[in-house]
């Protein structure tokens, strides 16, 4: 830190958040729906929910509000919230999974928004979620190669009212857009550039000339699958050329171990799922 200038550094601003989040209580790893998948390898349950109860400490330590769904049993995944459904005004796009492991899942995560009152718009094609539905402030990145329907993007388009950019992943390692892309603040973001077509990896890099990139050694400890609040970005640990790199830009890395939720393919923004309020009239941009 000492032979960095701190003062070109930007000043971050943490903004409240809400997030919901699913108790890995019946965690396990019962198939393989993605390369990180074994299901013969050993799963620790005790310490996937103690990895877990300190991503959750840590925002509430920060100041963010965490709302709890129930677990299911015979739902092993259903720790990853992120998958279950994406928010932008209070209006939700249910998820609609790819593979029948997880089918169960789309429904339960928006009965939970239905009970509380929130509009929920079921669509014809398969999205999972944040997993793929990346929402910055003024546009919706939208993964699609592996899970995700491309045909989705137009219905998250009408449903959340942003404008979608569709983006094509090409590693199956990086089968969800958020294990290779971040949102930092507004219009800042961090990738894998190697997990996207040629195509995409131009329109990144046209639409984002400033971003951070992540080297493989970020990429393959899941770097990217972080949660940012506007200045503390959680995110692996092992992560440390990003972290680095955050530091740099004036953001605040906080660095967690999720290791037994890696075994299912899965890391902290995976856990995550953010529920963007109504907007205030005349407000148009998301944090
Ligand atoms: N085992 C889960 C699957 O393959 C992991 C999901 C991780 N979630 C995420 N948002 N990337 O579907």
């Amino acid at each position: 830190m000492s032979t960095q200038n701190a003062a070109a550094r930007p000043a971050r601003t943490a903004t409240p958040r809400r997030y919901l989040m699913c108790p890995p209580r019946h965690f396990d790893v019962t198939y393989s729906i993605n390369p990180w998948m074994e299901p013969g390898k050993p799963v620790d349950a005790g310490l996937a929910m103690a990895q877990w109860d300190r991503l959750r400490n840590l925002y509430v330590g920060l100041g963010h509000r965490v709302e709890l769904i129930d677990p299911i049993p015979g739902l092993p995944d259903m720790v990853f919230a992120a998958n279950g459904a994406t928010v932008v005004d209070g209006r939700v796009l249910a998820a609609r999974f790819r593979h029948a492991e997880r089918a169960a899942e789309g429904p339960a995560y928006a009965a939970w928004f239905r009970d509380r009152g929130h509009p929920v718009h079921v669509g014809e094609f398969v999205n999972e979620g944040e997993g793929d539905l990346i929402v910055t402030g003024d546009r919706i990145l939208a993964g699609h190669g592996f899970r995700t329907d491309p045909r989705a993007h137009a219905e998250a388009e009408a449903a959340l009212g942003l404008p979608v950019v569709p983006l094509r992943l090409v590693d199956p390692r990086f089968y969800h857009l958020d294990t290779a892309l971040a949102v930092l603040d507004h219009e800042e973001i961090m990738y894998y550039p190697a997990a996207f077509d040629a195509r995409s990896r131009a329109v990144l890099a046209e639409l984002y000339p400033d971003a951070i990139t992540a080297t493989d050694a970020d990429a393959e400890v899941f770097g990217l699958n972080a949660v940012c609040d506007g200045r503390h970005v959680l995110l692996p640990e092992q992560a440390v050329h990003l972290i680095d790199r955050l530091w740099e830009r004036g953001f605040v890395p906080i660095g967690v171990d999720l290791a037994e939720l890696l075994k299912s393919g899965g890391s902290a923004k995976c856990c995550t799922l953010e529920i963007r309020p109504p907007r205030p009239a005349g407000v148009r941009r998301h944090a």
